[in-house]
């Protein structure tokens, strides 16, 4: 048994024990794993009693939920309407072609997410993204390059 076994065994105890909304056990799992894996929700399903449909109905239904594993770096644009006049599709579309990947896809070695959101609510710093949950803003090519090859940096002095 896994530690991510174990966290989902707690949870389940939870549960079956405390009761609470089918969102929050979601989004306890979500935690653990950062998507909700479909043997996990298969498990819950059985051991909760939820009729597997309804967790995936609800996973599906909520953006906040995926089903897929993201990438080992995650990059999120802004794409809301002040970001949008200053250039966040331009970064959009060169993320894409650079990683042959549609917004919301992974690319095929696991390494980037790209996603992309409308409005985080710092207009003034558009264009926004995130990578890995740090904020950027003003954004462009150059900065956008310079972080990509930082993360590449970093993955190559932890190997
Ligand atoms: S439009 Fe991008 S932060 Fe508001």
């Amino acid at each position: 048994m896994n530690e991510n076994t174990d966290k989902v065994e707690q949870i389940i105890e939870k549960y079956k024990n405390e009761g609470g909304t089918v969102i929050g056990l979601l989004q306890d799992v979500s935690s653990i794993y950062r998507h909700l894996p479909e043997d996990v929700l298969e498990r819950l399903s059985d051991e909760l009693g939820i009729p597997l449909a309804k967790l995936f109905t609800l996973s599906t239904f909520y953006k906040s939920f995926r089903l897929e594993p993201l990438g080992e770096h995650h990059i999120c644009v802004c794409v809301g309407t002040a970001c949008h006049v200053n250039g966040a599709q331009k970064l959009v579309d060169t993320l894409e072609r650079d990683f042959h990947i549609k917004a919301g896809e992974t690319t095929s070695d696991k390494k980037f997410t790209l996603e992309t959101v409308n409005c985080l609510g710092a207009c003034a710093m558009g264009p926004l993204v995130i990578v890995d949950g740090e904020y950027h803003g003003k954004m462009d090519q150059k900065k956008m390059q310079s972080s990509l090859k930082k993360l590449e940096t970093a993955e190559n002095d932890t190997a």
